[in-house]
């Protein structure tokens, strides 16, 4: 059988941000995005959290920002398909989980499949979930780092297109040891979004090459 082969599109891109909170990486790539240095624009800031920082911050920048309320649905499907729809509606072509904290369904990453990019604050495959930074301290590892992949229904498993390394000291903390790899995310994530619209990502299987 044919390898499905997927190449990311060269083309000025519409990206929506999503964000849970503070939404520091999705300022750090609007910032590249504002030096001019990514070819896309921000259509949509959108959260699940009405009161994430992020979305003020996104207002104080002058982008569009959206709350859907997961609550006001019956079901996790109802809430993306609303989503789904105003993403329609702006002709999206880049969906970026940035601190989204909310698990979406099989379908949701089906249908985005190869536009839906998440940032992990470790090297995955290792430590996936939530409280990473705590579980690598604990588990001793001497590096880890941030992961940028794709999005797949197998959560934090999709395939990975950027990451960066950072030492874990004898005396890290969760605080510095986060604080360290939040430094690299801020520039690996906006490079992966300015790879993907220079046409340079293309995805074999579950490997992801930069070209
Ligand atoms: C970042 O460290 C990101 O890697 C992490 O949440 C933080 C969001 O910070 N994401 C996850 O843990 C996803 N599983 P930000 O709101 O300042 O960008």
């Amino acid at each position: 059988m044919a390898e499905d082969v997927f190449v990311s599109p060269k083309k000025k891109g519409k990206i929506a941000v999503f964000i849970s909170g503070r939404g520091s990486n999705f300022q750090a790539i609007h910032d590249v995005i504002l030096a001019g240095k990514i070819n896309a624009e921000i259509a949509l800031v959108f959260s699940n959290k009405e009161d994430a920082p992020g979305l003020q911050i996104a207002k104080e920048r002058n982008l569009e920002t959206l709350f859907l309320d997961p609550k006001a649905y019956p079901t996790r499907e109802d809430h993306e398909k609303a989503v789904t729809a105003e993403l329609r509606k702006r002709d999206v072509d880049l969906v970026i989980l940035a601190g989204y904290m909310r698990i979406l369904s099989p379908s949701f990453c089906e249908e985005l499949k190869h536009c839906l990019m998440n940032i992990h604050p470790a090297l995955l495959p290792s430590f996936p979930g939530l409280h990473v930074q705590k579980k690598a301290l604990e588990w001793g590892v001497k590096y880890s780092g941030a992961t940028v992949h794709f999005v797949t229904a197998d959560v934090d498993m999709g395939p990975i297109i950027l990451q960066a390394v950072v030492p874990v000291l004898q005396d890290d903390t969760e605080e510095t040891l986060s604080e360290k790899i939040l430094k690299e995310e801020h520039k690996i994530y906006p490079e992966a979004v300015k790879l993907y619209f220079e046409g340079r990502i293309e995805v074999r299987g579950r490997r992801a090459f930069i070209k």
